[in-house]
């Protein structure tokens, strides 16, 4: 070994010990004579003095040091002297009073400093360096989390007798509603691999295997486009369970959440125990979305009711053509100014509103775009109805029943952090059952599989595939937390009949089913235990629980808002000899 200790560990307790460290020049000051080397590796930063009695040569080595140079460093631990301790530095009570240097290897000037948090260049810049990026002690960090996130999964898991299996990556297209990376055969001409979008398929067929209980920590891959908290690549929890029922599922993953969650992330506190569990219905009319941020309030409240014989057009309208009338209530915001309502307007346009109604809770009375449209009676109904006191700011969306929800759902999100609704240290996490089965397709009038075609319908609407579609509920489950959708999962359908009906439904052909699923129904007919699972993203739970705005936050080499890996370069073209070999042309 280069180091007999680490930059991180050395206390008062050390004092009087040779040692030798290795690591970067974190901090070099020079104070006439004396020079002080802060000296970093993974484990922390200590301080090295390098006093001017040393050898001629050491000095020289030590006068040409800069920022990021690898030095090995061999000296004695000393106490600091009374009041010369660093409190902000875990080993600020000692210092190593240096014997002798070698510079390991020397650093260029570095495109950016990686002591400190604050110039910090742009995304593009950390990413094309990611490996010096990675050097911030956040980044560090945050690799550790990680690791202590997987480390504690693969444990739990162990422990209530899963089994890690790994699938392969060259597969053929498991459908998870994305476009699928594809791999040319250079064996078989004109014919490709399809990188999974998860293993479904594989821990689905596994189950038939008899392993009962599956996990992996899986990378999946989907082409589509990237965002905040969606990476083409980005990694699964994946696992199943055989002869369980939904709640089984639930239980354990809430169970390994609600142990694991204290233990790598201590300042998280979890906002209920046990989750709540919403039905997919009741959480849209709620609020808004089937993702919600449950730390606040701040519900959609339906008030239809109370504008049956209103005389705003708007409001008429919405009734007369089946939609509804529904409001949230934006606590203290009665005094926004003319400029700010616009704004919000703008805001639920985007969102797909026609326009935004207002009603400003004042000592004077009701103001506000729709003050002058309602009624005494509506006024207080509606005070009544959605609770509203003076200085409140009451904000109605008329129009079709999911318009409607995803205008308020949106502005639900944009009060929150416009008047800091939410603790960021508080995880809220809940489970939404009872989703739809299909959803349909307007652009190409078709029915599209909500979750994945593998999703058990429940069983007491199997009627309903003939008459109603729209109406059928599966046995799909997601876990959702502050505004995220943190995982996936179904009972699976474990019956090759009722798999069948579910492909024909989506329009799938005899022949198309059998070329893309064959083996599928083949396994089910081999006798299949029944079976369910999920699978929970560990890149966004990673990047709550470490306080990141993005994925890209807590992945050690992650792909640039647009795709690209800026580091490597890729993707990037490839010698006319290998397109030969994949029998591939390039069209310009
Ligand atoms: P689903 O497609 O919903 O389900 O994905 C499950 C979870 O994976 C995470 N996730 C992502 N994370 C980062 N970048 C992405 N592009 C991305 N896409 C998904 C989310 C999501 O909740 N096979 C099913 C699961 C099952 O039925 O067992 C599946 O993949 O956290
Ligand atoms: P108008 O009569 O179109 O000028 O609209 C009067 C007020 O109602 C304006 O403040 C509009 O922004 C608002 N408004 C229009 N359409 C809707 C809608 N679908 N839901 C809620 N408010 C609306």
């Amino acid at each position: 070994m280069y180091k007999t200790h680490t930059c991180g560990e050395l206390r008062a307790t050390h004092a009087g010990k040779q040692v030798t460290l290795a690591g970067w020049v974190h901090r070099r000051r020079d104070h006439g004579g004396v020079i002080f080397l802060d000296l970093r590796d993974r484990y922390g930063i200590i301080q090295v003095t390098v006093n001017p009695d040393l050898s001629k040569e050491t000095l020289e080595h030590v006068a040409n040091v800069r920022m990021e140079w690898v030095l090995q460093v061999t000296g004695t631990v000393h106490k600091r002297p009374a009041g010369m301790e660093n409190p902000k530095m875990q080993t600020g009570e000692v210092e190593i009073i240096a014997e002798s240097i070698d510079v390991l290897n020397p650093a260029k000037t570095l495109p950016f400093m990686v002591s400190g948090e604050n110039d910090l260049p742009d995304e593009n810049t950390r990413l094309k360096y990611r490996y010096l990026d990675l050097r911030r002690e956040r980044m560090s960090r945050n690799m550790i989390l990680r690791h202590k996130v997987v480390k504690f999964m693969r444990d739990f898991l162990d422990k209530q007798n899963f089994i890690e299996i790994e699938t392969p990556i060259l597969f053929k297209a498991t459908p998870e509603g994305a476009r699928d990376y594809l791999v040319p055969s250079r064996i078989y001409p004109g014919q490709f691999y399809a990188l999974p979008q998860s293993p479904q398929q594989l821990k689905q067929l596994l189950m038939v295997a008899g392993m009962d209980r599956y996990f992996q920590i899986a990378r999946c891959f989907r082409d589509e486009d990237s965002r905040g908290d969606r990476q083409p690549e980005f990694t699964q929890l994946d696992l199943e369970m055989s002869f369980v029922h939904r709640d089984d599922v639930l239980a354990l993953v809430e169970a390994l959440y609600t142990d694991m969650i204290p233990r790598v992330a201590p300042r998280k506190k979890l906002l209920s125990s046990p989750w709540p569990k919403f039905s997919y219905k009741e959480v849209v009319e709620k609020y808004g979305t089937d993702k919600p941020d449950l730390r606040f309030g701040m519900e959609l409240i339906d008030v239809s009711d109370i504008f049956t014989k209103s005389d705003f057009r708007v409001f008429q309208s919405a009734i007369e053509s089946g939609g509804v009338i529904k409001c949230i209530v934006a606590p203290g915001c009665a005094d926004y100014s003319r400029k700010e309502v616009d704004a919000l307007t703008e805001s639920a346009k985007a969102l797909g509103a026609k326009g935004l109604a207002t009603l400003a809770v004042t000592g004077e009375g009701l103001k506000g775009t729709a003050a002058k449209f309602v009624k005494s009676e509506e006024e207080e109904a509606v005070k009544s109805k959605v609770g509203a006191k003076e200085g409140d700011l009451i904000l109605f969306a008329a129009d079709e029943r999911a318009v409607v929800n995803k205008v308020l759902g949106g502005l639900r999100v944009i009060f929150r952090d416009k008047l800091d609704l939410a603790d960021p240290d508080l995880m809220a996490f809940a489970w939404i059952v009872d989703f739809p089965m299909f959803a349909w397709n307007e652009e190409e009038k078709k029915w599209d599989a909500e979750h994945h075609p593998f999703t058990m319908p429940q069983l007491d609407d199997l009627p309903k595939f003939e008459t109603n579609p729209a109406e059928i509920l599966s046995d799909a489950y997601d876990m959702v937390c502050n505004g995220y959708e943190m995982a996936s999962g179904s009972i699976r359908i474990h019956r090759s009949d009722i798999q069948l009906k579910v492909f024909q439904l989506l329009g799938l052909r005899g022949d198309e089913i059998e070329q893309k699923f064959g083996h599928m129904l083949e396994a089910f007919e081999y006798g299949a235990p029944p079976h369910g699972g999920m699978a929970p993203g560990v890149d966004r739970l990673v990047m709550l629980l470490a306080d990141e705005p993005n994925i890209r936050e807590v992945i050690a080499f992650p792909k640039n808002q647009t795709g690209r890996d800026v580091m490597a370069d890729a993707p990037s073209e490839v010698e006319p000899k290998q397109l030969k070999e994949l029998h591939i042309q390039i069209k310009e």
